[in-house]
């Protein structure tokens, strides 16, 4: 009998990267396998059949590989939110810490209209700094956020909470 694979099997965990203590949740793997893939961009439009969803907001960088795809599925238009200096544009910006580092991250300032809904879109959910930051840069134009759409979310470290205590909906694929 054929054994029916979940997107969480294609994840690979790679130790000690960036830094050493981290448990890094590698989705390349998952990202070049072609059922895995498709499964795993099924699964995160699921919850929002039938919604209104005007822009995807991806996060760099493996949020602009998720949020593309489920653009192209909705057919509505994708907006990157990228590390600071990467943006051709005029932008706003926004400072967070992460599991591992810190940043800034930055969005166009006209790439959102007032009022249109959102789907803010990452790989990975830690400790919701880069999640954060990419709200508030959705909402400083705006936007309103329908849902922020996770492939994981490590929930020890405490960005679902985070995020819930803002007022948003959350949804990952695995924990
Ligand atoms: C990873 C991941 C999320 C973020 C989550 O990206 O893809 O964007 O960390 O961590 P947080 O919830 O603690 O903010 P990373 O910062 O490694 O950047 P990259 O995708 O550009 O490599
Ligand atoms: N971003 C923050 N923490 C991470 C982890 N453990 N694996 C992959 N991306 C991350």
């Amino acid at each position: 009998m054929p054994v029916t694979r979940s997107v969480q099997d294609y994840i690979r965990t790679i130790v000690d990267f960036p830094k050493e203590g981290i448990m890094f949740r590698d989705v390349t793997t998952l990202f070049a396998d072609p059922r895995g893939f498709r499964m795993a961009i099924d699964q995160m439009l699921h919850p929002y059949a039938g919604e209104r969803i005007d822009k995807v907001v991806g996060l760099e960088a493996r949020g602009f590989i998720l949020g593309g795809a489920i653009a192209h599925q909705l057919s509505v238009g994708f907006v990157p939110v990228r590390k600071k200096g990467k943006l051709p544009g005029p932008t706003i910006s926004e400072h967070y810490t992460l599991e591992y580092g810190e940043a800034v991250v930055e969005i166009h300032d006209d790439a959102i209209a007032p009022g249109e809904t959102v789907l803010v879109v990452d790989d990975l959910l830690a400790t919701g700094g880069t999640a954060e930051a990419g709200i508030k840069l959705v909402e400083r134009l705006g936007g309103k956020i329908l849902s922020c759409a996770f492939i994981i979310d490590l929930p020890d470290l405490g960005g679902r909470a985070r995020l819930e205590a803002l007022g948003m909906d959350v949804h990952a694929l695995c924990e």
